[in-house]
């Protein structure tokens, strides 16, 4: 197996502890272990001292009963037999696309995107054949451009909703259309919805749950939660015999979660809670985003963008003369700060911005990408 190189996540792994101020990062700003336990919800709140009695043997591998209960109850009509929970959605995603590809398979893949799943689908020997969104349609994708690519060997259609890098949602008749191609020659859809709660006005994203039987929705704590940390992560899907069989990959893969890690999740997993959580995301997001907004339009004419709705990224085109990773990189040397140079997803000449950190940490980090900016 080769797999080629994560250069998004390598940029981030690398250097994400080691920048004064870190704008790379899609999520908004984590919660520590005493903020999250002192949100409100219903039922027996865990308490600190509960902590200290955690037995730190292995966990339930699929995950704790209780754990996959409150999944569970995010997608309607499902149970926790539904539901494998991994380590984070990283390792969700990593299950689904080695579970369902072999070598000479074909996977459509929506770009730009988050690149993990365009590198697993090239490290299992399928082939990525891409289905572009387009910049002039605000980044949506073309419907009938995912019917030509559609093929009797297509196995899987991977999309990103609400999508990374862009910020942005597809509606629900993109959803159906997608079903459409896929119901066409019997292809899985992966659907990576870990942005999904995390909207920065209006309704939910809406998900491809109850839409297709052939689905794999993966998901986790890492972005819409604030709680990267914990690496929690799940699968739901329809056929509770794929579910056992994706278990079975998680055997070789990491074996279980944490016992500690599943029962922070369950805490905050509990619904009135879970709201609570999504709330704060959503009041992040919308403090922080005029704010990045005002200061790309002080700019004078560098960036272009589409306004996000979901996540806590935005996702530029610059016009100035200089190749996406050197300027990120300049970034990084002269002011201590790590931006998502466009070249990670296959784009030049775009950055995409985090925007999820606390006020005055954002401030202080785009004036230092302008410091750069100012040098062209
Ligand atoms: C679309 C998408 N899926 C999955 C992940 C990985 O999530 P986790 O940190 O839960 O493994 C990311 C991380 O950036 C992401 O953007």
């Amino acid at each position: 197996m080769h797999i080629p190189p994560f250069a998004m996540e390598r940029w981030q792994s690398t250097y994400e502890h080691q920048v004064s101020y870190n704008l790379a990062e899609s999520g908004v700003h984590q919660l520590t272990v005493e903020e999250l336990l002192e949100l409100p919800g219903d039922g027996t709140p865990l308490m600190g001292e509960d902590l200290l009695q955690i037995g730190l043997g292995y966990a339930q591998g699929n995950g704790a009963a209780e754990l996959r209960e409150f999944i569970s109850a995010i997608y309607p009509s499902s149970s926790i037999d539904n539901v494998l929970v991994t380590h984070g959605g990283a390792e969700a995603n990593f299950l689904s696309t080695w579970q369902l590809l072999e070598t000479g398979d074909e996977a459509i893949v929506m770009l730009p995107n988050y690149m993990q799943t365009n590198g697993l689908v090239e490290g299992w020997g399928a082939t990525v054949k891409p289905w572009m969104l387009h910049e002039e349609n605000g980044w949506q994708p073309d419907s009938a451009e995912l019917e030509e690519a559609v093929t009797g060997k297509t196995k899987l259609i991977i999309i990103t909703n609400p999508n990374n890098p862009t910020g942005l949602t597809f509606g629900a008749s993109l959803l159906e259309s997608v079903v459409a191609a896929a119901e066409r020659v019997g292809a899985w859809i992966l659907a990576d919805e870990i942005y999904r709660g995390a909207e920065v006005d209006g309704p939910e994203t809406p998900s491809f749950w109850g839409r297709y039987d052939r689905l794999l929705v993966t998901s986790g704590l890492s972005k819409a939660y604030g709680l990267p940390g914990l690496r929690i992560g799940w699968v739901v899907c329809p056929s509770t015999e794929k579910i056992e069989e994706l278990w079975s990959y998680h055997d070789y893969s990491s074996i279980g979660s944490s016992t500690l890690t599943e029962a922070l999740a369950i805490h905050a997993l509990e619904p009135s809670r879970r709201q609570n959580i999504l709330e704060r995301t959503k009041s992040i997001l919308r403090t922080n985003l005029p704010m990045l907004k005002e200061w790309v339009d002080r700019q004078e004419g560098t960036f272009q963008y589409v306004e996000p709705q979901a996540g806590a990224i935005m996702w530029v085109r610059y016009n100035l003369d200089v190749n996406s990773s050197d300027l990120a990189e300049r970034v990084r040397v002269k002011e201590d700060t790590l931006i998502q140079p466009g070249d990670h997803f296959g784009f030049d000449h775009y950055l995409r911005l985090g925007y999820g950190p606390e006020h005055d940490y954002l401030i202080e980090g785009l004036a230092r990408v302008k410091r750069v900016l100012e040098n062209y």
